[in-house]
C-alpha cells in the first residue's frame, strides 16, 4: 500500500456539471415544465419553479466555483429558450447565454456546453419529439444557430446527454416526458438521437475547426446477479451500452437499432471525445427489482433512496472498469458526470476520493482522461425525484435560495487546486477511504 500523492496531468479540468432545466428556473416553454404539471409525475408534487435561479443570476455560483478553484464547468443550453417557436430564434436568450459563458471565462472557468440535456421545446414535443425523424434536421438547425452565436466562447461541445437514459426513462419506464412505455419507442428515440448527434457533430466542425465535440454516455456496470443471469446481463449491456458505443465508433447501427446492420457514414468517427457519466453498478437478475431486472448487490453500501428505491450501489472500482472499456475507442475521455445523492454529506467525501483514485488508476493504465465534472455543483431539480435527492457539493434551500457549501465542497476544492489526491486529504476527510485509495492497482 503506498500513500504518496496521486497527481493528475497538468491542464486537467476540474469542475461540476449541471443542466439547464435543473438549474435555470422558469423554463416554461419545454416539455419538462408541462410534464411536471401532471399529477403524480414528480415526487410529492415538487416543481422546478425557480430552480437555482441561474437564468436571473448564475454568476453568484460562478463566483463560488472560482473561489473553490474549479477551472471548468459543464452546463447545457435550453433549446426552448433559444428557439421558443419553430424557426424563430430569440436574441435575448442568446445574449443571456453569452453573459453566462463570458462570466465563466472571465473567472478562468472553461465552459463545456451540452446542446441537448433531456428537455425539448413544446413545439417539438407536439410534433412527436424524438419519435419524429424530422427532429434530426430540426436539431441540426438549432445547433447551427447556437454554435454560430456562441461558438467564439465555447471549445468543448457535448451534443446529446445520455441518449440511452433519455430514451429509457421517457419511453420504457414512462418516468420522463413523453411518459410512454414502449420498446419500439425506446429504440426509435435512441436511433434518432444518435443520428442527431452525428448531424450536430458535422455542423459544428463545419463552423469551427477548433471545436472538440463529444457524445455523453452514461455507462453503468451490468453484472449477472447469479449463475443463470449471465445471458440477461449480456443482453442488457448490449442494448444499453455496446450498441451506442459501437455506433459512434464505427457508425454501425446493429439490431435492434436497425432491422439489418447498416453503417451510417455520418455516424462513424463522430466523436472527438467521449463524455462518460459513471454512477453505479447494477446486478441483472430474474428476481423483481425496482426496475424489474436491475438491483444493487445485496448488502452493498448504497446512496440515498428516491421513490424508485436506492439511486444505486456505491462501486468505485466501476469507474476504472468503465474508463478502461471506453478507452478502447481510442479517443480522449472526460468524466462528464459522477456523484451521488447524499443530503447529509456523510458518504460523499469517501465517494469522491475512492472514485478519483480509481480514475487515476485507469489513467495510469492508459485511459486518456482530460477532465472530471462532479454531478453536481449545487442541489438542483432532480427530474421526477424533484428536490428529494440532493447531489450538490453545495446545499440549496430552493425557497430562500440560500447556499451552504457541504464539507465535500472543501475537499473537492483542495483536489482541484492541488490537482492531486494527497494523504492529508484522505486523513482529514475520509480515513476510511485509505485502503481503496492507496492500494496498488
Ligand atoms: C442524468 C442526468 C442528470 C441527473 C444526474 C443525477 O444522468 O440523469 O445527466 O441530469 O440529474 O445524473 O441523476
Amino acid at each position: 500500500m503506498t500513500d504518496t500523492a496521486l497527481p493528475f496531468p497538468p491542464s486537467f479540468l476540474w469542475g461540476t456539471a449541471t443542466a439547464a432545466h435543473q438549474v435555470e428556473g422558469y423554463n416554461t416553454q419545454n416539455d419538462w415544465w408541462a410534464f411536471e404539471q401532471r399529477p403524480g409525475a414528480i415526487y410529492h408534487g415538487h416543481r422546478s419553479g425557480r430552480a437555482c435561479d441561474w437564468w436571473a443570476n448564475a454568476e453568484q455560483d460562478f463566483d463560488l466555483m472560482a473561489a473553490m478553484g474549479h477551472n471548468s464547468h459543464r452546463l447545457s443550453v435550453e433549446w426552448s429558450r433559444i428557439e421558443p417557436q419553430e424557426g424563430r430564434f430569440d436574441p435575448e436568450a442568446i445574449a443571456c447565454y453569452r453573459a453566462m459563458l463570458g462570466g465563466l471565462r472571465r473567472r478562468g472557468i472553461e465552459p463545456m456546453v451540452t446542446l441537448f440535456h433531456f428537455s425539448s421545446p413544446l413545439w417539438l414535443a407536439r410534433q412527436g419529439g424524438w419519435q419524429n425523424p424530422a427532429v434530426v434536421p430540426l436539431f441540426r438547425r438549432f445547433v447551427r444557430h447556437t454554435v454560430q452565436e456562441l461558438g467564439d466562447l465555447v471549445r468543448l461541445w457535448c451534443t446529446i446527454n445520455e441518449p440511452n437514459v433519455y430514451a429509457a426513462l421517457g419511453h420504457l419506464f414512462g418516468e420522463h416526458p413523453p411518459g410512454v412505455k414502449s420498446v419500439p419507442a425506446y429504440f426509435r428515440a435512441l436511433r434518432l438521437q444518435l443520428l442527431a448527434h452525428a448531424a450536430a457533430y458535422r455542423v459544428i466542425h463545419a463552423l469551427d475547426g477548433r471545436a472538440q465535440v463529444g457524445l455523453v454516455k452514461n455507462v453503468p456496470i451490468f453484472e449477472p446477479a447469479g449463475r443463470g443471469a449471465a445471458i440477461p446481463a449480456r443482453i442488457v449491456d448490449h442494448l444499453f451500452n455496446e450498441v451506442t458505443l459501437r455506433a459512434v465508433q464505427d457508425g454501425r447501427l446493429s439490431w435492434p437499432l436497425s432491422a439489418v446492420p447498416v453503417t451510417h457514414g455520418a455516424l462513424g468517427d463522430s466523436i472527438d471525445f467521449v463524455g462518460v457519466n459513471y454512477y453505479t453498478r447494477w446486478l441483472v437478475g430474474l428476481r423483481p427489482g425496482n426496475r424489474g431486472l436491475l438491483h444493487p448487490r445485496p448488502g452493498a453500501e448504497c446512496s440515498d433512496c428516491g421513490r424508485g428505491g436506492t439511486y444505486g450501489e456505491i462501486y468505485p472500482a466501476g469507474m476504472r472498469r468503465v474508463l478502461a472499456r471506453v478507452a478502447r475507442l481510442g479517443k480522449p475521455i472526460y468524466v462528464t458526470e459522477n456523484g451521488l445523492p447524499d443530503a447529509d454529506d456523510d458518504q460523499r467525501p469517501c465517494f469522491l476520493l475512492t472514485h478519483l483514485a480509481e480514475m487515476h488508476r485507469a489513467m495510469a493504465q492508459g485511459a486518456d482522461v482530460r477532465g472530471y465534472y462532479h454531478w453536481t455543483f449545487v442541489d438542483n431539480f432532480e427530474w421526477s425525484e424533484g428536490w428529494n435527492l440532493r447531489f450538490g457539493l453545495v446545499a440549496l434551500d430552493p425557497e430562500t435560495q440560500a447556499r451552504t457549501p457541504r464539507r465535500s465542497a472543501e475537499l473537492f476544492s483542495r483536489i482541484a487546486r492541488q490537482n492531486a489526491i494527497t494523504p492529508e486529504m484522505v486523513q482529514e476527510f475520509a480515513p476510511e477511504a485509505g485502503e481503496q485509495v492507496w492500494r496498488r492497482a
